[in-house]
């Protein structure tokens, strides 16, 4: 079982995949929360690439296939050998981030970036994204609160992050089977209720699927 987190920065993503990760153990389900861009070697370096070194120009597509090596190295390093051995995967984060920042944050064609998506990935898709929908002002506000420092992807303009919005809404428009929203403005132990409900539904549908004749 494949679960990912999606929504912008400070919206509460590694909060939910921390308490979803307790909860589940508490049901006696193994899993393992893996965080996106990193996860592995290569991805801790890109990672530092993509997010502390300001120094760098990257341009949109570089940034986008960096990205995506970094992704490539997760699924094949840790994803999939997860799942072999019947772990449940909780992504923080995934190509859908892809799609909503560099597609409609910077303007690549989001055609492309599933193409190369696709490809990166083996075509590994999750069994449900959540999806945590928060306003810029609160996400930015609970930032400051937290008192992360800005790094180069929170250093962009406003219109950038709008677009990033959108682009997630619009995924979740897209495939509203495989998409759950839920409110980031609600309390986490709230969020979180709804959440594990659904995935352990989700589970269950799954273990029904293949025990059916
Ligand atoms: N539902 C919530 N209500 C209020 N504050 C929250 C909520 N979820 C997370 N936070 C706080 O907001 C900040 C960002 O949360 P985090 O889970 O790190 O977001 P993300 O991983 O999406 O960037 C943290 O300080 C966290 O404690
Ligand atoms: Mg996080």
């Amino acid at each position: 079982m494949l679960i990912t987190f999606e929504g912008i920065d400070g919206s509460g993503k590694t909060t939910q995949a921390e308490l979803l990760s307790r909860r589940l153990a508490q049901e006696g389900i193994t899993s393992e929360v893996v965080r996106e861009p990193g996860g592995t070697k290569l991805g801790e370096g890109v990672r530092e690439l993509l997010l502390h070194r300001t120094d760098l120009h990257i341009n949109p597509v570089a940034e986008f296939l960096l990205f995506s090596a970094s992704r490539a190295q997760l699924v094949t390093e840790k994803v999939l050998p997860a799942l072999k051995d019947g772990k449940t995967v909780i992504l923080d984060r995934y190509f859908y981030s892809s799609i909503a920042y560099q597609g409609f944050g910077r303007g690549i064609p989001t055609r492309d970036i599933e193409t190369i998506s696709r490809f990166a990935t083996g075509g590994l898709l999750p069994e449900v994204v959540f999806l945590v929908e928060l306003d810029l002002e609160t996400a930015l506000e609970r930032r400051r609160l937290a008192g992360r420092t800005n790094d180069r992807m929170e250093g962009a303009e406003l219109e950038f992050f709008r677009g990033v919005i959108k682009g997630f809404s619009e995924c979740a428009q897209n495939e509203p089977k495989r998409f759950v929203i839920v409110d980031g403005t609600e309390p986490p132990e709230k969020i979180s209720d709804l959440i594990f409900e659904e995935t352990i539904g989700r589970i269950k549908k799954v273990a029904e699927e293949r025990n059916a004749p």
